[in-house]
């Protein structure tokens, strides 16, 4: 039987309803305390260069309060390097950032820049902190992921989540195919982006997958389900692809 999956939950848009009315309400580390009892087995958050969602205080609360993993994912710049040797996630995933995006459209260009990644990869882990890189299905990108010594790399599924019907199968075996190179590489392999209770479905049954993180649907279907509701329907339909009795 397929080994479990980690369900990571991403609480970055708990902060950007908070931050649509400059208040206190609703609070991301509130959210993060439900996650352990709906399923969840870490806590994912994204410190933006320009703070949409979550801010410097979120993450040092979510580090100190909440008893589940912090994945901490930041952009490649000296002053997210500072605040991660100061907050010492469990881990840090590496990711491109435009300040002008909507949200992370591609992964990581991490062919063409390991001199730059090396010594910022080196620093993390000297320190501690598990290294991953968010990077699209692409060989090229993994096989230097590996070279610039990363732990983990995290597969972007956003193209395959976007891809209508006709689109998606070629992008799921894409994604299939890096999963297997990634181990094959000796890394651990994590995907995320963009995925539902429908995509969801074929990516945990890829035997390499580790870890999912999920966050933006989870806190939409909040609205209907209750957040600890969303996150238990994201559990049982992980656990059901695996074919882990509920
Ligand atoms: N993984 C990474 C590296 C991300 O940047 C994001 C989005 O912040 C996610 C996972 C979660 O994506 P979504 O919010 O679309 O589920």
């Amino acid at each position: 039987m397929a080994r479990r999956l980690r369900l990571g939950v991403n609480v970055d848009h708990v902060a950007t309803v908070r931050n649509a009315r400059g208040g206190a309400h609703p609070c991301p580390v509130r959210a993060a305390a439900l996650v352990k009892k709906a399923g969840g087995d870490g806590i994912t958050a994204h410190l933006r260069e320009d703070r949409r969602h979550i801010r410097d205080q979120d993450v040092d609360r979510l580090k100190n309060e909440i008893a589940l993993p912090l994945n901490l994912e930041m952009g490649v710049t000296d002053e997210m390097l500072a605040i991660a040797l100061r907050v010492l996630p469990h881990a840090a995933c590496l990711v491109p950032e435009r300040r002008e995006e909507r949200t992370t459209e591609h992964g990581l260009a991490v062919a063409g820049q390991e001199e730059r990644l090396l010594p910022f990869v080196a620093r993390l882990k000297e320190a501690g902190i598990r290294v991953s890189l968010f990077v699209d299905a692409d060989p090229r990108q993994l096989i230097a992921a590996a070279k610039v010594g990363a732990d983990i790399v995290e597969l972007h599924t956003g193209t395959y989540c976007d891809a209508g019907e006709a689109e998606r199968p070629r992008e799921l075996e894409r994604i299939e195919a890096a999963a297997k190179l990634t181990v094959e590489l000796g890394l651990e392999c994590h995907a995320g982006h963009g995925l539902d209770y429908a995509t969801v479905v074929p990516v945990a049954a890829i035997p390499a997958m580790v870890e999912l993180n999920i966050g933006h649907f989870l806190v939409g279907e909040a609205i209907f389900r209750g957040f600890e509701g969303s996150l238990r329907e994201m559990r049982r339909l992980m656990d059901e692809a695996r074919g882990i009795p509920a």
